[in-house]
């Protein structure tokens, strides 16, 4: 039988990083062994920080090039406590993001099951979204400056973007998801009441796509209200699309009422395959915990199950996150969300699930 393989650049990077990545290539290898019909050749780089501190770069100056061969970018965190964050950001993650046009930020949320919400009388099945962040453009362009430093008369500017090709794109992902999903609802965010220029854009493209999916069933909310929804009504929403600052800030908020930072993944995407996808936990480098051997890895198996999707494979996806949720019910869980086991332990355990399901 033939095998399909699937080239995969590791990029662990920093603190915890390489912790996590390491039980996500257990448990992506406990998959292809289980299915037997797909593998993975995974080319490891150690790029990141200490590469930094000893060449004054996080990764070569072809790194985005040499990324460019593989099916999938499968990455840690990145960040050190003597390196300047915006250092650690602008030199890695954000030329791989940038350049490959990755410009759907996709972050599922929901509430595992043994894990406990913060929000009462909210379990599993109450919390079931997807935001969709766009990624390319909006508030974090980079577009402004600043003038008269240091002067009482100084001023700077941060300018949002919005462009009708990005607007367009990333509301076409969203309506796209939105229709894959059994609910076929989308929420768009918006802030149109007080931005009357972008954001009234925004709203108007929503409105042109839409018609574009007429069995998706479509709402629009202020970003301010939506906090409120969130949190008082979490049952009433499933798919979202938000603007890069605003679903910055949601999605802390969601990933806060799922119960912890641990479990959230993220895939940075380019739907279009022009270039690799990035796959990654939300969480950073964690120093505090670097090193300990309990960092949750729950948030990296679901974002390796993203990267499967992607890739097509999406009943091993599926049989992924069904083991990553029956141990978690098990409540062989990490000190984070209220566990006492260790990374390993967990990794272990899911790979025997792997191991044993249908
Ligand atoms: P963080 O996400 O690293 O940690 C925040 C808190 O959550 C810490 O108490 C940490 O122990 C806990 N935590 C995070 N992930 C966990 C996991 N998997 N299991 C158990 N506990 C976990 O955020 P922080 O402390 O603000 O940033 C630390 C460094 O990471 C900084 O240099 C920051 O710039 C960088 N960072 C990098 C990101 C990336 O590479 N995508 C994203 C966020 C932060
Ligand atoms: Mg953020």
């Amino acid at each position: 039988a033939e095998t399909r393989t699937y080239r995969i650049a590791a990029i662990p990077a920093d603190g915890i990083g390489p912790e996590v990545i390491a039980a996500g290539l257990q448990a992506l290898e406990a998959l292809a062994k289980r299915d037997g019909k797909f593998s993975f050749d995974v080319t490891h780089f150690d790029w990141g920080s200490d590469r930094y501190k000893k060449t004054g770069a996080l990764m070569p100056e072809d790194g985005p090039e040499q990324l460019k061969a593989f099916d999938a970018i499968f990455f840690g965190a990145v960040g050190a406590p003597d390196v300047p964050d915006h250092i650690t950001l602008w030199g890695l993650r954000l030329p791989i993001c940038q350049g490959f046009d990755q410009y759907a930020n996709v972050r599922p949320t929901k509430i595992l099951p043994g894990i406990q919400s913060p929000l009462e009388g909210v379990g599993p099945g109450d919390l079931d979204w997807v935001i969709v962040r766009e990624n390319s453009e909006g508030e974090y362009s980079g577009h402004g400056g600043r003038a008269h430093r240091g002067l009482p008369e100084e001023v700077g500017t941060e300018v949002a973007i919005f462009t009708r090709v990005g607007v367009t794109r990333i509301m076409r992902y969203a309506f796209k998801l939105a229709q894959s999903r059994p609910r076929k609802f989308l929420t768009v965010v918006t802030k149109s009441n007080a931005q009357r220029h972008g954001m009234v854009m925004w709203d108007e493209i929503a409105a042109e796509v839409s018609k574009e999916f007429p069995d998706v069933t479509w709402d629009k909310m202020l970003v301010d209200a939506m906090t409120v929804r969130m949190v008082k009504n979490p049952q009433s929403l499933d798919t979202i699309v938000a603007t890069n600052l605003h679903a910055d800030i949601l999605s802390d908020l969601a990933g806060a009422l799922a119960g912890s930072l641990g479990v959230a993944p993220t895939g940075n995407i380019d739907p279009e395959r022009r270039f690799p996808s990035m796959f990654e936990p939300i969480h950073g480098s964690a120093f505090d915990i670097t090193g300990k051997g309990i960092a949750n890895p729950v948030a990296t198996f679901w974002t390796a199950a993203q990267m499967l999707e992607h890739l097509g494979e999406g009943d091993a996806a599926k049989r992924l996150m069904t083991a990553v949720e029956q141990v978690c019910a098990d409540g062989v869980m990490t000190p984070d969300v209220g566990g006492t086991a260790n990374t390993q332990q967990v990794t272990d355990a899911v790979c025997e699930a792997i191991r044993g399901a249908n």
